[in-house]
C-alpha cells in the first residue's frame, strides 16, 4: 500500500539506562516484548516484537573499556506471527516458534557472550538451543569508539525476527572522540534504515512464498532475498526531520533484511564522512553518494548552514530501487539557529595502523556459489560448504590472515560479515568467471581495484560484487572459540550462507 511521505516526524530511540553501575562496569535488563506501535500516521499500530517493546529497540550508550552485563530476556509468545519456513535448517517444525539470541553486531565479544546462532532460548529461559551457554552476556568493550548495533541471530528465523522489530544501535565512546569536538547532544542522530512492506490493515507484510508459484514448495516457503516496498528510518515510514541551519553528526546504518542503499542527497550537498562500521577514518571523506548494504554503517556531518529555508530529500539511488523507495527521509531547515555552531568538522581525525599483507599467516580463497535445493529454489553458499560441515575456517588466535573471497554468483554483491574482527579492505580485482568454472584457476582482467574512500576504514562487512575477488585482512583475536561469519542479507544468512568459524590457541 502506499503511504503519504514525510508526514511523520523522525523518532529518536531513547537511551537505556542501567540497573546498576559500578566504577568500571555495569548492567542492563532488556525485555522482548510482542507489542504495537504506530509507524506512519495512517497506518497501525502494527504489531512488532522489540526490545523493551520499542522498534528500533533503545539505544545503548557506553565508554570504552567499560564491562557492560546484559540479561537478554524473551519475553515473546511461542508462536511467530510471520511466516516460518520448517524445512529450513535450524528452524523445524519441532522448535518452539518464539527462540532467540542476540548478536552485537561489531563487537569484539568473548565467544560466550557474541549470542551463537545456537545459543537461542525461549521465554523464560524454559527451552534453550544446543549451545546455549549464559542467560548473562558480557561485552568488554575493547573497540575504537564507533556505533555498533544489536540484533537476533537465531538460526533458520533470523530475517523474520529482525524483521519483526528485534534491532538497536550501541554506541561505544571514547576520550579521543570527545576531543574531537563533533556535534553532541540533540546534533547527533542515529539513522536506522529499513524496508518494510504492509497489508491494508497496518500489520507486517512478509511474503510466505516465492513470486512465481512453482509446484512443490512446501508452504511456507523462504524467499530469497526479500525487498520491501516502503523505507522507514527510526520507526517511521518516510519521516522528516526539523533541523536548524548548522552541521549534524548522523549515524547510519542500514538495518534492512536485504536492501541495497545507494545514498546521496537531492540537494547534492556532500556528505563528510568520518567513521565507518569500526570507527573513525583516518581523515574525513566529501561524499557525493554511498552504497549502504545490510549492516553497514557510516558516521557523518552534513552541514545546514547555508540552507536555511530549505527542504530537501535523504534519496536512495540503488538502480533497482522502486520509484517509491527512492526516498528515504526528509530534513526541513526550518528551525531558528538556537546558538552559535561551535562543533568542528575536523580533517584530520587520527591514526589508523594498517595491516600490511605481508603480515599474513596465511591467505583463504574462499568462493560464494549458487546452487539449487530440492525444491529448485536457490541455494547460496560459502565456499560450497552448509551450515552443518564441519568447520574449515580455523584461526589460531592472534594471526593475521587474507580473506579472497572470490564471488562467482551473478547478483547482487553480497555483504559479507565476520564475527569477533574488525578487518580493513585491501582491494577488488576482476577475473575470468568461466574459465574459473571451468578450471578452478583465478585470470585477472584488470587490476585490483582499491576500496572506495567511504570504505578505508575498519569494516566488519563488505560488498563483495559479482566477478570480483575481494581482498580483506584481519587480526583474528583476542578471545578464541567458536564463532561465525555470513551473508549479512538475511534471506541468505537463515538459508545456509552462514558458517561457523574457530579461533583457537595453539598447544604448547
Ligand atoms: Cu549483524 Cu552475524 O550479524
Ligand atoms: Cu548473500
Amino acid at each position: 500500500i502506499k503511504l503519504r511521505k514525510f508526514v511523520d516526524e523522525l523518532p529518536i530511540p531513547y537511551t537505556l539506562s542501567p540497573k546498576k553501575r559500578s566504577y568500571n562496569s555495569s548492567y542492563y535488563e532488556v525485555t522482548m516484548k510482542e507489542f504495537s506501535q504506530k509507524l506512519h500516521r495512517d497506518l497501525g499500530p502494527t504489531r512488532l516484537w522489540g526490545y523493551e517493546g520499542t522498534f528500533p529497540g533503545p539505544t545503548f550508550d557506553v565508554m570504552k573499556h567499560e564491562t557492560v552485563f546484559v540479561k537478554w530476556m524473551n519475553n515473546l509468545p511461542n508462536k511467530h506471527f510471520l511466516p516460518v519456513d520448517t524445512t529450513i535448517h535450524g528452524s523445524e517444525i519441532t522448535l518452539p516458534e518464539g527462540r532467540t539470541v542476540v548478536h552485537l553486531h561489531g563487537g569484539r565479544t568473548p565467544a560466550h557472550s557474541d549470542g551463537y546462532p545456537e545459543a537461542w532460548f525461549t521465554r523464560n529461559f524454559e527451552q534453550t538451543g544446543p549451545l546455549f551457554e549464559r542467560e548473562i552476556y558480557a561485552y568488554p568493550n575493547m573497540e575504537r569508539a564507533t556505533m555498533l548495533w544489536y540484533h537476533d541471530h537465531t538460526v533458520g528465523i533470523t530475517r523474520l525476527n529482525v524483521y519483526a522489530g528485534l534491532a538497536g544501535c550501541y554506541f561505544i565512546r571514547d576520550n579521543h572522540e570527545q576531543s574531537l569536538n563533533l556535534p553532541n547532544g540533540t546534533y547527533e542522530i542515529p539513522l536506522v534504515i529499513v524496508d518494510r512492506s504492509f497489508n491494508p490493515d497496518g500489520s507486517l507484510y512478509y511474503p510466505s512464498k516465492p513470486d512465481q508459484n512453482v509446484a512443490g514448495l512446501p508452504h511456507p516457503s523462504l524467499v530469497s532475498p526479500f525487498d520491501a516496498d516502503t523505507i522507514l528510518v527510526n520507526g517511521k515510514v518516510f519521516p522528516y526531520l526539523d533541523v536548524e541551519p548548522r552541521k549534524y553528526r548522523f549515524r547510519m546504518l542500514n538495518a534492512s533484511n536485504s536492501r541495497i542503499l545507494t545514498l546521496k542527497m537531492d540537494s547534492n550537498q556532500p556528505f563528510y564522512q568520518i567513521g565507518t562500521d569500526g570507527g573513525f577514518l583516518e581523515t574525513t571523506v566529501k561524499l557525493n553518494e554511498f552504497i549502504l548494504m545490510s549492516a553497514e554503517r557510516v558516521d557523518l556531518i552534513i552541514d545546514f548552514s547555508q540552507y536555511y529555508g530549505q527542504t530537501m530529500i535523504l534519496k536512495n539511488i540503488t538502480k533497482s530501487a522502486s520509484p517509491e523507495t527512492t526516498d528515504v527521509m526528509q530534513f526541513r531547515v526550518t528551525v531558528p539557529l538556537k546558538g552559535t555552531d561551535t562543533s568542528s568538522l575536523p580533517y584530520y581525525l587520527g591514526p589508523i595502523v594498517r595491516l600490511q599483507s605481508s603480515m599474513a599467516k596465511r591467505t583463504r580463497y574462499l568462493t560464494l556459489v549458487r546452487i539449487k535445493d530440492q525444491y529448485g529454489r536457490s541455494l547460496n553458499l560459502l565456499d560450497g560448504k552448509m551450515w552443518m560441515d564441519r568447520i574449515s575456517e580455523r584461526m589460531e588466535v592472534d594471526t593475521v590472515e587474507i580473506w579472497r573471497i572470490i564471488n562467482i554468483i551473478d547478483d547482487d554483491p553480497h555483504p559479507i560479515h565476520l564475527h569477533l574482527v574488525d578487518f580493513q579492505i585491501l582491494d577488488r580485482q576482476p577475473f575470468d568467471v568461466s574459465h574459473f568454472q571451468k578450471t578452478g584457476k583465478l585470470i585477472f582482467t584488470g587490476p585490483p581495484v582499491p576500496p572506495h574512500p567511504y570504505e578505508r576504514g575498519f569494516k566488519d562487512t563488505v560488498g563483495t560484487p559479482f566477478g570480483y575477488v575481494t581482498s580483506i585482512i584481519a587480526r583474528f583475536g583476542p578471545f578464541t572459540g567458536r564463532y561465525v561469519w555470513h551473508c549479512h542479507m538475511l534471506e541468505h544468512e537463515d538459508y545456509e550462507m552462514m558458517r561457523p568459524m574457530e579461533v583457537f590457541k595453539a598447544p604448547g
